[in-house]
């Protein structure tokens, strides 16, 4: 039996031992094609000589010093490639590191909180985030997260938070409405949540430019985040963008944001950053943000004893090496392009697919039960949880979820292959979801 407190304590769970490329491959020597990254994890596939070398080479050297005391040179230097790398607008930020995206975002919303009572404006405590959305399961995460099945158990315990509608074209747009306009719209409901709220009690908005998990990759109409950045700065509210799943290049430029030509006053960064060679998360904090403090408090009010793990930093600066000295931001999108032709032709006149949507190497499609209606699946019938075990069989791991409709029903499948992967896997991939989504939906 398996002391390990496992996410299901009934299903029996194959014994990874070994990755290789984008495969990873079991105990009895099953080969598992990853077309997700687990999460949106793994980009540089699972066996980068040059991370593992980075990583035990900073090993071999220095592991951890406490940050209450001291800095170490792979937590500067990465600080500082992604503040040059950062969205125009950011200015001279600072990055402080974490373990997690869930940690990061706690850290966040703490850091917009400490920026407006720097500012003398304590009355700014309201958040307003948008649904659905998902930025991490500890509690304040949780709160902000706008996922109704995930909340749900904890409800009585989470901090107020408030929830504008996520701009989900396929279910929001109206008929003959353009896309410019259907952005103002959906932008315009964080104008209307500031006024009802009362424009100075509002501290931050918080939106992932790319959605992940709970919407199945879902880019931003055009111009959304444009109005979303006017709306934050007339108000003084603090916008927090959540790249923890879309950025680090997952979408074909290293921050999402940057394809939507605003920055946001604090980001947040994690999956990809250390690529699942290490357990690392960031919170870049802009330059405003960062004089805030440095003219009141001069003091982080947060902190972590892992902050800054010499061993994490290094192995996410070799990521970034990776990436940069092997241009993958171009592979994502030239993948990415192939990705999104394979889906369009092989399921874009699927009966039970009603919508394919995504951006660089981040794909999803979302499987009705009616495409002429839109009508979801029954929850009950688990339309994500059969495609999941289906691809599997045929030994490729998707990303399939379920809540994107209404919160509770909607089936999605995620894609998320690593930046390394062959034509040939994309085409694969393709090519097994197709027949997942077949054999899932049958008779139904
Ligand atoms: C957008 C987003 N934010 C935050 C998180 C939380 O990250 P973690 O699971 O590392 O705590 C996730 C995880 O899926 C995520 O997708």
């Amino acid at each position: 039996m398996s002391h390990v407190l496992r996410r299901s304590l009934t299903a029996t769970q194959p014994v990874i031992v070994k990755g290789e490329g984008s495969y990873l491959i079991d105990k009895d020597g099953t080969r598992y094609l990853d077309a997700c990254g687990g999460a949106a994890v793994s980009s540089l596939g699972h066996d980068n000589k040059a991370v593992r070398d980075a990583v035990a080479a900073q090993m071999a050297t220095l592991s951890y010093a406490h940050t209450g005391l001291f800095t170490n040179e792979p937590a500067e230097e990465l600080a500082s490639y992604l503040i040059a790398r950062a969205p125009k607008g950011t200015g001279q930020g600072r990055v402080m590191y974490l373990g997690s995206g869930s940690e990061a975002m706690e850290a966040a919303l703490k850091l917009a909180r400490q920026y407006h009572l720097e500012n003398g404006q304590p009355d700014r405590v309201h958040l307003i985030a948008r649904a659905p959305s998902y930025h991490g399961n500890t509690l304040g995460a949780l709160a902000v997260g706008g996922h109704a099945g995930r909340r749900a158990p904890f409800a009585p315990m989470l901090i107020n938070a408030h929830h504008i509608d996520a701009a989900y074209g396929y279910r929001l747009q109206r008929d003959g409405e353009s896309e410019e306009d259907f952005a103002l719209r959906m932008a315009n409901q964080l104008e209307d949540r500031i006024q009802t709220l009362g424009p100075k009690t509002v501290a931050a908005f918080i939106a992932e430019p790319v959605v992940g998990a709970s919407l199945g990759s879902q880019p931003a109409p055009k111009g959304y985040f444009k109005r979303i950045r006017e709306i934050c700065d007339q108000h003084g509210v603090l916008y927090i963008a959540d790249e923890v799943m879309c950025g680090m290049g997952r979408t074909g430029s290293l921050f999402a944001l940057e394809q939507e030509g605003i920055a946001a006053d604090i980001t947040t960064m994690a999956k990809g950053l250390g690529a699942g060679y290490m357990p690392i998360a960031a919170v870049m904090a802009s330059q405003k943000v960062v004089k805030a403090i440095e003219d009141g408090t001069g003091r982080l009010w947060n902190g972590h004893t892992y902050m800054s793990h010499a061993v994490a930093c290094a192995g996410a600066l070799a990521v970034m090496n990776e990436i940069d000295s092997r241009d993958l931001l171009s592979r994502v999108r030239t993948l990415g392009e192939r990705l999104e032709a394979g889906l369009r032709s092989a399921l874009g006149q699927h009966a039970h697919v009603g919508d394919i949507r995504g951006r660089g190497l981040f794909w999803t499609a979302e499987v009705v039960k009616d495409r002429d209606t839109k009508q979801p699946f029954d929850v009950k019938e688990n339309i994500a949880g059969a495609m999941h075990m289906t691809a599997l069989a045929k030994g490729v791991i998707t990303y399939p979820s379920q809540g994107c409709a209404d919160g509770t029903h909607g089936d999605h499948v995620l894609l998320a292959p690593c930046f390394t992967s062959t034509e040939e896997e994309i085409d694969q991939i393709v090519a097994v979801l197709a027949e997942t989504i077949s054999e899932a939906t049958a008779g139904k």
